[in-house]
Protein backbone atom coordinates (compact mmCIF):
# COMPACT_ATOMS: atom_id res chain seq x y z
CA UNK A 1 0.00 0.00 0.00
CA UNK A 2 1.49 3.34 -0.19
CA UNK A 3 0.75 3.94 3.17
CA UNK A 4 -0.45 7.64 3.33
CA UNK A 5 -1.15 7.82 6.76
CA UNK A 6 2.70 6.94 7.49
CA UNK A 7 3.59 9.66 4.44
CA UNK A 8 3.71 12.50 7.00
CA UNK A 9 7.13 11.45 8.04
CA UNK A 10 8.81 11.50 5.13
CA UNK A 11 7.07 15.05 4.33
CA UNK A 12 10.12 16.87 5.22
CA UNK A 13 13.17 14.72 3.30
CA UNK A 14 10.58 14.50 0.97
CA UNK A 15 10.51 18.35 0.39
CA UNK A 16 14.25 18.94 0.66
CA UNK A 17 14.72 16.56 -2.08
CA UNK A 18 12.68 17.95 -3.91
CA UNK A 19 14.04 21.39 -3.46
CA UNK A 20 17.21 19.78 -4.60
CA UNK A 21 16.41 17.91 -7.37
CA UNK A 22 13.47 19.74 -9.17
CA UNK A 23 13.92 21.73 -12.10
CA UNK A 24 10.52 23.55 -11.72
CA UNK A 25 10.15 25.98 -15.22
CA UNK A 26 7.42 28.88 -14.95
CA UNK A 27 4.65 29.37 -17.33
CA UNK A 28 6.06 30.96 -20.70
CA UNK A 29 5.11 34.87 -20.08
CA UNK A 30 1.69 35.65 -22.13
CA UNK A 31 3.87 38.38 -24.52
CA UNK A 32 6.09 38.86 -26.27
CA UNK A 33 6.29 34.91 -27.63
CA UNK A 34 9.33 34.82 -30.12
CA UNK A 35 8.44 31.56 -31.62
CA UNK A 36 4.53 31.11 -33.45
CA UNK A 37 2.12 32.34 -30.90
CA UNK A 38 -0.44 29.63 -29.63
CA UNK A 39 -3.64 29.70 -31.66
CA UNK A 40 -5.85 30.76 -28.57
CA UNK A 41 -4.87 32.08 -25.20
CA UNK A 42 -4.23 29.60 -22.39
CA UNK A 43 -6.68 27.85 -21.63
CA UNK A 44 -5.39 25.98 -18.44
CA UNK A 45 -2.20 25.31 -16.90
CA UNK A 46 -1.22 21.73 -16.97
CA UNK A 47 1.49 20.74 -14.60
CA UNK A 48 3.23 17.59 -15.13
CA UNK A 49 5.71 15.71 -13.02
CA UNK A 50 8.07 13.83 -14.61
CA UNK A 51 11.84 12.30 -14.37
CA UNK A 52 12.85 12.90 -18.18
CA UNK A 53 15.89 15.08 -17.78
CA UNK A 54 19.07 13.71 -19.59
CA UNK A 55 19.51 15.35 -23.16
CA UNK A 56 17.49 12.48 -24.87
CA UNK A 57 14.47 12.28 -22.48
CA UNK A 58 14.21 16.10 -22.23
CA UNK A 59 13.85 16.13 -26.03
CA UNK A 60 11.06 13.92 -25.81
CA UNK A 61 9.24 15.35 -23.37
CA UNK A 62 9.46 19.06 -24.91
CA UNK A 63 7.61 17.28 -28.07
CA UNK A 64 4.52 16.46 -25.59
CA UNK A 65 5.26 20.50 -24.17
CA UNK A 66 4.93 21.49 -28.02
CA UNK A 67 2.17 19.69 -28.63
CA UNK A 68 0.19 20.54 -25.40
CA UNK A 69 1.05 24.26 -26.10
CA UNK A 70 -0.27 24.20 -29.87
CA UNK A 71 -3.65 23.16 -28.09
CA UNK A 72 -3.41 26.19 -26.62
CA UNK A 73 -2.34 25.06 -22.63
CA UNK A 74 0.51 26.27 -20.44
CA UNK A 75 2.88 23.71 -19.70
CA UNK A 76 4.48 23.61 -16.44
CA UNK A 77 6.94 21.25 -16.03
CA UNK A 78 7.69 19.36 -12.92
CA UNK A 79 11.09 17.58 -13.48
CA UNK A 80 11.97 15.57 -10.84
CA UNK A 81 15.91 14.42 -11.64
CA UNK A 82 16.77 10.79 -10.89
CA UNK A 83 16.50 7.79 -13.35
CA UNK A 84 14.28 5.37 -12.78
CA UNK A 85 11.88 7.56 -10.78
CA UNK A 86 12.61 6.95 -7.27
CA UNK A 87 13.24 10.39 -6.50
CA UNK A 88 9.98 11.90 -8.46
CA UNK A 89 7.46 9.14 -6.89
CA UNK A 90 8.83 10.80 -3.56
CA UNK A 91 8.10 14.16 -4.14
CA UNK A 92 4.77 12.93 -5.73
CA UNK A 93 3.52 11.53 -2.46
CA UNK A 94 4.41 14.83 -0.72
CA UNK A 95 2.32 16.72 -2.96
CA UNK A 96 -0.62 14.41 -2.72
CA UNK A 97 -0.72 14.24 1.13
CA UNK A 98 -0.26 18.14 0.99
CA UNK A 99 -3.31 18.16 -1.09
CA UNK A 100 -1.95 19.83 -4.05
CA UNK A 101 -1.38 17.09 -6.83
CA UNK A 102 -0.16 17.87 -10.34
CA UNK A 103 -2.36 17.56 -13.16
CA UNK A 104 -0.74 14.78 -14.18
CA UNK A 105 1.97 12.19 -13.15
CA UNK A 106 4.84 9.55 -14.93
CA UNK A 107 2.89 6.93 -12.43
CA UNK A 108 3.64 3.29 -14.13
CA UNK A 109 2.70 -0.79 -13.33
CA UNK A 110 1.19 -1.68 -10.50
CA UNK A 111 1.35 1.38 -8.93
CA UNK A 112 -1.05 2.70 -11.00
CA UNK A 113 -3.69 0.49 -9.20
CA UNK A 114 -2.93 1.20 -5.52
CA UNK A 115 -2.85 5.28 -6.41
CA UNK A 116 -6.59 4.45 -8.28
CA UNK A 117 -7.33 2.44 -4.83
CA UNK A 118 -6.84 5.49 -2.57
CA UNK A 119 -9.56 7.60 -4.76
CA UNK A 120 -7.20 10.13 -6.11
CA UNK A 121 -7.19 9.28 -9.63
CA UNK A 122 -9.11 11.03 -12.94
CA UNK A 123 -11.52 8.68 -14.82
CA UNK A 124 -10.48 9.18 -18.32
CA UNK A 125 -12.90 6.89 -19.97
CA UNK A 126 -14.38 9.60 -21.89
CA UNK A 127 -11.53 10.61 -23.71
CA UNK A 128 -10.44 6.48 -24.25
CA UNK A 129 -13.84 5.92 -25.05
CA UNK A 130 -13.97 9.28 -27.90
CA UNK A 131 -10.39 8.15 -28.83
CA UNK A 132 -11.14 4.09 -29.26
CA UNK A 133 -7.97 3.05 -26.82
CA UNK A 134 -9.43 -0.13 -26.27
CA UNK A 135 -8.77 -0.93 -29.90
CA UNK A 136 -5.56 0.61 -30.29
CA UNK A 137 -3.52 -0.84 -27.49
CA UNK A 138 -2.01 -4.36 -26.48
CA UNK A 139 -4.54 -5.70 -24.12
CA UNK A 140 -2.02 -6.37 -21.83
CA UNK A 141 -1.37 -2.90 -21.79
CA UNK A 142 -4.81 -1.85 -21.35
CA UNK A 143 -5.34 -3.59 -18.43
CA UNK A 144 -2.69 -2.13 -16.24
CA UNK A 145 -3.65 1.37 -17.60
CA UNK A 146 -7.28 0.57 -15.97
CA UNK A 147 -8.70 0.04 -12.07
CA UNK A 148 -12.23 -1.54 -11.60
CA UNK A 149 -12.20 -1.64 -15.54
CA UNK A 150 -12.22 2.41 -15.62
CA UNK A 151 -9.18 4.04 -17.59
CA UNK A 152 -6.91 6.03 -15.07
CA UNK A 153 -3.40 6.31 -17.15
CA UNK A 154 -2.88 6.89 -20.68
CA UNK A 155 0.25 5.04 -21.88
CA UNK A 156 3.02 6.59 -23.79
CA UNK A 157 5.66 3.83 -25.31
CA UNK A 158 6.98 0.75 -24.80
CA UNK A 159 10.72 0.40 -23.87
CA UNK A 160 12.26 -2.53 -23.95
CA UNK A 161 14.86 -3.11 -21.12
CA UNK A 162 16.90 -6.53 -22.22
CA UNK A 163 19.14 -4.68 -24.37
CA UNK A 164 22.82 -4.52 -24.48
CA UNK A 165 24.31 -1.45 -26.30
CA UNK A 166 28.15 -1.23 -27.54
CA UNK A 167 30.49 1.13 -29.25
CA UNK A 168 31.31 -0.63 -32.50
CA UNK A 169 35.08 1.45 -32.69
CA UNK A 170 35.77 0.44 -29.29
CA UNK A 171 34.68 -3.37 -30.12
CA UNK A 172 36.84 -3.24 -33.41
CA UNK A 173 40.03 -2.07 -31.47
CA UNK A 174 39.45 -4.50 -28.68
CA UNK A 175 38.96 -7.37 -31.98
CA UNK A 176 35.67 -8.35 -30.79
CA UNK A 177 34.45 -9.37 -33.97
CA UNK A 178 30.68 -10.83 -33.26
CA UNK A 179 28.66 -9.78 -30.97
CA UNK A 180 28.41 -12.07 -27.64
CA UNK A 181 25.30 -13.62 -27.82
CA UNK A 182 25.98 -15.85 -24.52
CA UNK A 183 27.40 -14.89 -20.85
CA UNK A 184 30.63 -17.09 -21.51
CA UNK A 185 30.78 -15.12 -25.33
CA UNK A 186 30.01 -11.70 -23.33
CA UNK A 187 32.87 -12.92 -21.02
CA UNK A 188 35.61 -13.45 -23.37
CA UNK A 189 34.88 -10.46 -25.29
CA UNK A 190 35.05 -8.29 -21.70
CA UNK A 191 37.73 -9.42 -21.62
CA UNK A 192 39.51 -8.60 -24.59
CA UNK A 193 38.35 -5.06 -24.18
CA UNK A 194 40.34 -4.56 -20.88
CA UNK A 195 43.34 -6.15 -22.44
CA UNK A 196 43.37 -3.06 -25.05
CA UNK A 197 43.45 -1.18 -21.64
CA UNK A 198 39.75 0.19 -21.86
CA UNK A 199 36.31 0.09 -19.58
CA UNK A 200 33.96 -3.62 -20.57
CA UNK A 201 31.03 -2.35 -18.86
CA UNK A 202 29.81 0.88 -18.15
CA UNK A 203 27.47 1.15 -15.15
CA UNK A 204 25.90 3.70 -13.26
CA UNK A 205 25.42 3.40 -9.38
CA UNK A 206 21.68 3.55 -8.35
CA UNK A 207 19.65 0.68 -7.63
CA UNK A 208 17.33 0.72 -10.17
CA UNK A 209 20.65 0.67 -12.50
CA UNK A 210 22.35 -2.38 -10.84
CA UNK A 211 18.60 -4.32 -10.97
CA UNK A 212 18.70 -3.69 -14.86
CA UNK A 213 21.39 -5.59 -15.36
CA UNK A 214 20.44 -7.84 -12.70
CA UNK A 215 17.06 -9.18 -14.40
CA UNK A 216 19.16 -9.31 -17.93
CA UNK A 217 21.11 -11.85 -15.82
CA UNK A 218 18.15 -13.96 -14.24
CA UNK A 219 16.72 -13.93 -17.67
CA UNK A 220 19.67 -15.11 -19.56
CA UNK A 221 20.96 -17.52 -17.17
CA UNK A 222 17.39 -18.73 -16.47
CA UNK A 223 15.20 -18.10 -19.40
CA UNK A 224 11.87 -16.78 -19.44
CA UNK A 225 9.89 -19.36 -17.07
CA UNK A 226 12.33 -18.84 -14.48
CA UNK A 227 12.32 -15.05 -14.50
CA UNK A 228 8.26 -15.44 -14.42
CA UNK A 229 8.46 -17.73 -11.58
CA UNK A 230 11.49 -16.18 -9.50
CA UNK A 231 11.15 -12.46 -10.05
CA UNK A 232 7.55 -12.01 -11.11
CA UNK A 233 5.34 -14.62 -9.29
CA UNK A 234 8.42 -14.21 -6.32
CA UNK A 235 7.95 -18.22 -5.70
CA UNK A 236 10.47 -19.16 -2.52
CA UNK A 237 11.53 -22.50 -4.44
CA UNK A 238 12.95 -20.50 -7.66
CA UNK A 239 14.07 -17.32 -5.16
CA UNK A 240 16.40 -19.83 -3.65
CA UNK A 241 17.50 -22.30 -6.58
CA UNK A 242 20.99 -23.35 -7.72
CA UNK A 243 19.73 -21.14 -10.84
CA UNK A 244 19.23 -18.20 -8.93
CA UNK A 245 22.77 -18.43 -6.94
CA UNK A 246 24.29 -18.95 -10.30
CA UNK A 247 22.64 -15.80 -11.64
CA UNK A 248 24.28 -14.20 -8.66
CA UNK A 249 27.37 -15.44 -9.40
CA UNK A 250 27.30 -13.80 -12.85
CA UNK A 251 26.39 -10.52 -12.04
CA UNK A 252 28.83 -10.37 -9.64
CA UNK A 253 31.45 -11.03 -12.51
CA UNK A 254 29.95 -8.57 -14.34
CA UNK A 255 31.16 -5.87 -11.66
CA UNK A 256 34.65 -6.69 -11.90
CA UNK A 257 34.59 -5.45 -15.62
CA UNK A 258 33.04 -2.31 -14.39
CA UNK A 259 35.51 0.90 -13.48
CA UNK A 260 35.68 2.52 -10.13
CA UNK A 261 33.97 5.49 -10.22
CA UNK A 262 30.86 3.77 -11.31
CA UNK A 263 29.18 4.24 -8.01
CA UNK A 264 26.75 6.93 -7.33
CA UNK A 265 27.23 7.65 -11.61
CA UNK A 266 23.77 8.73 -13.84
CA UNK A 267 22.82 5.99 -16.00
CA UNK A 268 23.14 8.73 -19.03
CA UNK A 269 26.78 9.48 -18.16
CA UNK A 270 27.31 5.23 -18.27
CA UNK A 271 25.57 6.21 -22.06
CA UNK A 272 27.60 8.71 -22.60
CA UNK A 273 31.05 6.28 -21.80
CA UNK A 274 30.05 4.04 -24.62
CA UNK A 275 29.04 7.08 -26.98
CA UNK A 276 32.46 7.89 -26.56
CA UNK A 277 34.17 4.88 -27.01
CA UNK A 278 35.61 5.19 -23.52
CA UNK A 279 33.35 1.56 -22.41
CA UNK A 280 32.67 -0.70 -25.01
CA UNK A 281 29.23 -2.26 -23.54
CA UNK A 282 26.24 -1.12 -21.06
CA UNK A 283 22.94 -3.11 -20.02
CA UNK A 284 20.32 -0.49 -20.21
CA UNK A 285 16.78 -0.20 -21.63
CA UNK A 286 16.34 1.38 -24.96
CA UNK A 287 16.26 5.09 -23.39
CA UNK A 288 19.74 4.44 -23.87
CA UNK A 289 19.12 4.68 -27.64
CA UNK A 290 17.54 8.50 -26.46
CA UNK A 291 21.37 10.00 -25.78
CA UNK A 292 23.02 8.00 -28.86
CA UNK A 293 20.19 9.87 -30.90
CA UNK A 294 20.39 12.67 -28.99
CA UNK A 295 24.33 12.68 -29.59
CA UNK A 296 23.80 12.36 -33.45
CA UNK A 297 25.19 8.45 -33.24
CA UNK A 298 23.21 5.67 -36.29
CA UNK A 299 22.77 2.26 -34.77
CA UNK A 300 24.63 -0.57 -36.98
CA UNK A 301 27.40 2.42 -37.76
CA UNK A 302 28.47 3.79 -35.02
CA UNK A 303 26.79 1.32 -32.34
CA UNK A 304 25.11 -1.78 -31.78
CA UNK A 305 21.89 -2.63 -29.96
CA UNK A 306 21.01 -6.66 -29.19
CA UNK A 307 19.80 -8.47 -26.81
CA UNK A 308 21.38 -8.87 -23.05
CA UNK A 309 23.09 -12.48 -23.30
CA UNK A 310 21.10 -15.40 -23.73
CA UNK A 311 17.68 -12.97 -23.88
CA UNK A 312 17.45 -12.89 -27.78
CA UNK A 313 14.13 -14.78 -27.62
CA UNK A 314 12.57 -12.73 -24.51
CA UNK A 315 11.09 -8.72 -24.71
CA UNK A 316 11.31 -7.45 -20.73
CA UNK A 317 9.03 -4.53 -21.43
CA UNK A 318 8.43 -1.14 -19.43
CA UNK A 319 5.94 1.08 -20.84
CA UNK A 320 5.65 4.46 -19.38
CA UNK A 321 2.44 5.91 -18.58
CA UNK A 322 0.50 9.39 -17.02
CA UNK A 323 -2.47 9.38 -14.52
CA UNK A 324 -4.11 12.37 -14.34
CA UNK A 325 -5.57 13.30 -10.67
CA UNK A 326 -8.61 14.43 -9.77
CA UNK A 327 -8.75 18.39 -10.16
CA UNK A 328 -11.83 20.30 -9.22
CA UNK A 329 -11.54 23.20 -11.83
CA UNK A 330 -13.36 22.42 -15.16
CA UNK A 331 -10.77 24.14 -17.07
CA UNK A 332 -7.83 22.16 -15.75
CA UNK A 333 -10.22 19.23 -16.06
CA UNK A 334 -10.27 19.54 -20.09
CA UNK A 335 -6.91 20.34 -19.89
CA UNK A 336 -6.29 16.71 -18.80
CA UNK A 337 -8.62 15.31 -20.96
CA UNK A 338 -6.13 16.88 -24.35
CA UNK A 339 -3.11 16.12 -22.56
CA UNK A 340 -4.31 12.05 -22.19
CA UNK A 341 -5.53 12.41 -26.37
CA UNK A 342 -2.47 13.72 -26.92
CA UNK A 343 -0.04 10.97 -25.87
CA UNK A 344 -2.36 8.70 -27.53
CA UNK A 345 -2.45 10.69 -30.56
CA UNK A 346 -0.39 9.65 -33.72
CA UNK A 347 1.82 12.79 -33.50
CA UNK A 348 2.93 12.58 -30.35
CA UNK A 349 3.32 8.67 -30.49
CA UNK A 350 5.76 9.29 -33.08
CA UNK A 351 8.00 11.61 -32.56
CA UNK A 352 8.18 11.32 -28.97
CA UNK A 353 9.83 7.48 -29.44
CA UNK A 354 11.97 8.69 -32.04
CA UNK A 355 13.42 10.90 -29.40
CA UNK A 356 12.59 8.58 -26.51
CA UNK A 357 14.14 4.99 -27.99
CA UNK A 358 11.11 3.72 -27.35
CA UNK A 359 8.03 2.46 -29.60
CA UNK A 360 4.88 3.73 -30.18
CA UNK A 361 2.13 1.79 -27.60
CA UNK A 362 -0.37 2.47 -30.24
CA UNK A 363 -0.78 -0.67 -32.66
CA UNK A 364 -0.53 0.09 -36.36
CA UNK A 365 1.43 2.94 -36.40
CA UNK A 366 3.50 3.48 -38.99
CA UNK A 367 7.46 2.55 -38.01
CA UNK A 368 8.85 3.29 -41.59
CA UNK A 369 11.16 6.94 -39.62
CA UNK A 370 11.73 4.43 -37.01
CA UNK A 371 15.34 2.72 -36.87
CA UNK A 372 16.41 -0.84 -37.00
CA UNK A 373 16.65 -1.08 -32.90
CA UNK A 374 12.93 -0.04 -33.03
CA UNK A 375 11.87 -1.99 -36.04
CA UNK A 376 14.01 -5.17 -33.95
CA UNK A 377 11.93 -3.97 -30.76
CA UNK A 378 8.61 -3.73 -32.45
CA UNK A 379 8.91 -7.05 -33.95
CA UNK A 380 10.02 -8.75 -30.94
CA UNK A 381 6.76 -7.27 -28.69
CA UNK A 382 4.30 -8.96 -31.28
CA UNK A 383 5.78 -11.89 -30.87
CA UNK A 384 7.34 -12.66 -27.97
CA UNK A 385 3.89 -12.05 -26.77
CA UNK A 386 2.89 -15.07 -28.60
CA UNK A 387 4.97 -17.90 -27.40
CA UNK A 388 5.40 -16.37 -23.53
CA UNK A 389 8.48 -14.66 -23.54
CA UNK A 390 7.04 -11.30 -23.15
CA UNK A 391 7.87 -10.04 -19.37
CA UNK A 392 7.02 -7.16 -17.00
CA UNK A 393 10.49 -5.18 -16.05
CA UNK A 394 10.62 -5.50 -12.26
CA UNK A 395 13.33 -2.86 -12.46
CA UNK A 396 11.29 -0.27 -13.84
CA UNK A 397 7.87 -0.93 -11.96
CA UNK A 398 6.14 -3.38 -13.72
CA UNK A 399 6.13 -6.17 -12.21
CA UNK A 400 5.40 -6.31 -8.62
CA UNK A 401 3.87 -3.90 -6.07
CA UNK A 402 6.51 -0.91 -5.03
CA UNK A 403 6.98 -2.11 -0.97
CA UNK A 404 8.38 -6.03 -2.82
CA UNK A 405 10.01 -4.19 -5.60
CA UNK A 406 12.10 -1.84 -3.26
CA UNK A 407 13.44 -4.19 -0.91
CA UNK A 408 14.43 -6.70 -3.36
CA UNK A 409 16.36 -3.74 -5.26
CA UNK A 410 17.71 -2.53 -2.19
CA UNK A 411 19.02 -6.62 -1.80
CA UNK A 412 20.43 -7.37 -5.34
CA UNK A 413 22.42 -3.74 -4.67
CA UNK A 414 23.87 -4.81 -1.48
CA UNK A 415 24.75 -7.81 -2.58
CA UNK A 416 26.51 -6.17 -5.75
CA UNK A 417 28.51 -3.65 -3.98
CA UNK A 418 29.79 -6.14 -1.06
CA UNK A 419 32.14 -8.41 -2.76
CA UNK A 420 32.79 -10.06 0.60
CA UNK A 421 28.52 -10.87 0.62
CA UNK A 422 28.89 -14.35 -0.12
CA UNK A 423 26.52 -15.92 -3.06
CA UNK A 424 24.40 -18.29 -0.28
CA UNK A 425 23.79 -14.81 1.45
CA UNK A 426 22.87 -13.14 -1.00
CA UNK A 427 20.22 -15.68 -2.20
CA UNK A 428 18.79 -15.73 0.89
CA UNK A 429 18.74 -11.86 1.73
CA UNK A 430 16.48 -11.71 -1.75
CA UNK A 431 14.01 -14.38 -0.95
CA UNK A 432 13.51 -12.58 2.45
CA UNK A 433 12.88 -9.34 0.92
CA UNK A 434 10.66 -10.49 -1.76
CA UNK A 435 8.09 -11.64 1.13
CA UNK A 436 7.62 -7.65 1.73
CA UNK A 437 3.87 -6.57 1.90
C1 LIG B 1 12.58 4.44 -16.60
C2 LIG B 1 11.57 5.12 -17.49
C3 LIG B 1 12.21 5.48 -18.77
C4 LIG B 1 13.54 6.17 -18.58
C5 LIG B 1 14.37 5.60 -17.44
C6 LIG B 1 15.57 6.43 -17.01
O1 LIG B 1 11.99 4.02 -15.44
O2 LIG B 1 10.51 4.25 -17.74
O3 LIG B 1 11.32 6.26 -19.52
O4 LIG B 1 13.34 7.50 -18.47
O5 LIG B 1 13.60 5.34 -16.31
O6 LIG B 1 15.20 7.65 -16.49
Amino acid sequence: MLNFSKLAIVLAAASMMAACGKKEEAAPAPTPAPAPAPAVAPQSTVEVLHWWTSGGEAKSVAELKRIMQDKGHAWKDFAVAGGGGDNAMTVLKSRVVAGNPPAAAQIKGPAIQEWASEGVLANLDETAKAENWDTLLPTVVADVMKYNGNYVAAPVNVHRVNWMWANKAVLDKAGVTSVPKTWPEFFAAADKVKKAGLIAVAHGGQNWQDFTTFEDVVLGVGGSKFYQDAMVKLDAKALTSPTMAKSLETFRKIKSYTDPASPGRDWNLATAMVIQEKAAFQFMGDWAKGEFAAAGKVPGTDYICAAAPGTANAYTFNVDSFAMFKLKDATAQKAQADLAAAIMGVEFQEVFNLNKGSIPVRLNMDMAKFDDCAKLSSTDFVATAKTGGLLPSIAHGMAIKPAAEGAIKDAVSQFWNNDKMSVADGVASIAKAAATK
